[in-house]
């Protein structure tokens, strides 16, 4: 969220920063590992069946699988808290904002939530009590799902075991506090959607994953660049997001940053395992897969691949040679402290140690995410099909931010690959953004307050 830190320091004073903290409010997620003694993980409580005894079993099963689609738990849970019983404090430049309980609990939950107010909070972003939901969950993109996903949603919400549960109150200084405020950033950037219409001239697949990919997978959320206050930029659909000190890519079609060199099959295997022959799967998009993609259907998992390899490519970046000096210093890096595991010529190894030849994610016209990686190192998040992490390690107490921008440089400008060069600025700035022990992106448990 470095950008969101900026601008809190430059305009925190000025009227504007009401409008600019809702803002800031968008997306964020939690801890990959709940533990503690909660009946369920949120991955077995996900896939926990549906017992046949219910009178409406068929249409709760549906709800659950759309709740995965969603990802609803990666936000509605807490570090060692139960899942869906809320509590994950999402930091915001100018506070905190809790996730409520979405258990069955009739009172500290929704279990007493009447479809017509669980639609009213899906579709236009408004509480039981008819005030206006922050934008930090997503229903600018939810008001895609249509009415019969909700009315499942909710019908499988109510067969999750009650948790009674208050999440902390939110810390948010006036006027942020007023929930009327997003009625002035729903009027200048949100419009409740009309009922989903399919694309005349494209496939059930693709419009399947047009769907999804618009509505409840949320995937524009983080992959669409966001204007300064937070909401998507016109015309630059998924053409990659900053958050949480990394960059969710381009997904577009463009060769380099995007994922014009990406078959529809190397896109499911990563939506489905977390990796693939070209990357693996890092940052908040562990969540995702974790919790939401991995456990998707093949055939939901080939419609958006479909429709994702049908984005237009972005505009393709005019990038000056890097200096001969730096790359020189970069490749020395590289084969000191890199190749024993991505090998010389960036090979890699794939599936364990991504190859590094062609990298979409070193590509990125920002380079946070790639300095962030080297930095604070990185993770594979486990998915049922691949369930043991790998881990690269941190680099920020072996490299300097000279020699940490060397290496990147080298990397974004070596084995065809092609990006602006990075500069040892940008890396002391990440370093001081990063607390490599605790993340910004949340305050988990509130409890401990
Ligand atoms: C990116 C994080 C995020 C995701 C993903 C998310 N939520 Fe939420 N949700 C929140 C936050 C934060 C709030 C509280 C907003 C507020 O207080 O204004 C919230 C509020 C709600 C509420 C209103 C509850 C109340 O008591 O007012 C419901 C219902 C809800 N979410 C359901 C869902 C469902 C269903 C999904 C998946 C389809 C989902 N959420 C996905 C973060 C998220
Ligand atoms: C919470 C934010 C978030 C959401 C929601 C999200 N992503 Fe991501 N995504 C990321 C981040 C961050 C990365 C970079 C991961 C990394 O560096 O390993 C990423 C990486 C990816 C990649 C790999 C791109 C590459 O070049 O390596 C694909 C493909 C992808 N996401 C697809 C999706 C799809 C499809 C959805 C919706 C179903 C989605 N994402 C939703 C944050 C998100
Ligand atoms: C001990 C083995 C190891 C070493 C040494 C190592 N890495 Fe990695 N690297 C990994 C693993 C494992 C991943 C996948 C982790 C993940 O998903 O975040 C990875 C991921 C990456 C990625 C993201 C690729 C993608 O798209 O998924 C980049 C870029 C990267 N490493 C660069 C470097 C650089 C630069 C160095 C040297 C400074 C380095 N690595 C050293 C193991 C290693």
């Amino acid at each position: 969220m470095s950008r969101r830190f900026k601008i809190a320091g430059v305009l925190a004073s000025t009227a504007g920063a009401g409008l600019l903290g809702l803002a800031g409010l968008a997306l964020s997620q939690g801890s990959m590992t709940a533990s503690g003694p909660q009946a369920y993980t949120p991955t077995q409580l996900e896939t926990r069946p549906v017992p046949d005894s219910l009178p409406n079993a068929a249409q709760a099963r549906r709800g659950q699988y759309l709740v995965v689609v969603g990802d609803c738990v990666s936000c509605h849970v807490r570090d060692g808290g139960d899942p869906f019983a809320g509590g994950l404090g999402l930091n915001t430049p100018f506070g905190v904002i809790y996730s409520p309980n979405i258990t069955s609990d009739k009172e500290t939950g929704i279990g007493n939530w009447t479809p017509n107010q669980f639609y009213h909070a899906m579709h236009d972003g408004v509480d039981d009590g008819g005030h206006n939901l922050y934008p930090a969950l997503p229903y600018p993109n939810f008001t895609h799902a249509s009415r019969a996903d909700d009315d499942a949603m909710l019908a499988y919400l109510k067969t999750i075991p009650p948790v009674n549960y208050n999440p902390p109150a939110n810390k948010l200084p006036f006027p942020l506090n007023v929930r009327f405020m997003i009625k002035g950033w729903n009027l200048l950037f949100f419009r409740p959607a009309p009922p989903f219409q399919d694309t005349a001239g494209k496939s059930a697949q693709w419009n399947r994953g047009a769907y999804i990919v618009n509505g409840l997978g949320h995937c524009g959320a983080c992959h669409t660049p966001k204007n300064l206050l937070e909401a998507d930029r016109k015309g630059q659909f998924l053409r990659g997001g900053e958050l949480d000190n990394w960059l969710a890519p381009d997904l577009t079609g463009n060769p380099r940053t995007g994922l014009g060199a990406w078959s529809t099959a190397d896109i499911v295997e990563y939506l489905k395992t977390g990796r693939n022959a070209r990357a693996q799967v890092a940052g908040s998009m562990s969540e995702v897969v974790s919790y939401s993609t991995s456990l998707m259907t093949g055939a939901d998992l080939q419609a958006i691949a479909i429709y994702l390899k049908d984005q237009p490519s972005s505009p393709p970046v005019t990038v000056t040679d890097p200096d001969a000096a730096a790359m020189k210093r970069g490749e020395a890096i590289y084969s000191d402290a890199c190749s024993s595991c991505h090998l010389e010529g960036g090979d890699g190894q794939a599936r364990y140690f991504p190859p590094l030849k062609g990298d979409t994610m070193a590509q990125q016209t920002n380079p946070d995410g790639l300095i962030h990686l080297i930095l604070a190192g990185g993770r594979t998040a486990p998915a049922p099909s691949r369930p043991t992490p790998l881990s690269m390690p941190s680099f920020a107490w072996k490299l300097d931010d000279q020699q940490t921008a060397d290496v990147a440089t080298y990397l974004r400008n070596s084995w065809g690959s092609r990006a602006p060069a990075v500069g040892a600025g940008q890396v002391a700035s990440m370093r001081r953004k990063l607390d490599l022990e605790t993340s910004y992106l949340t305050v988990n448990s509130g409890d401990h307050f």
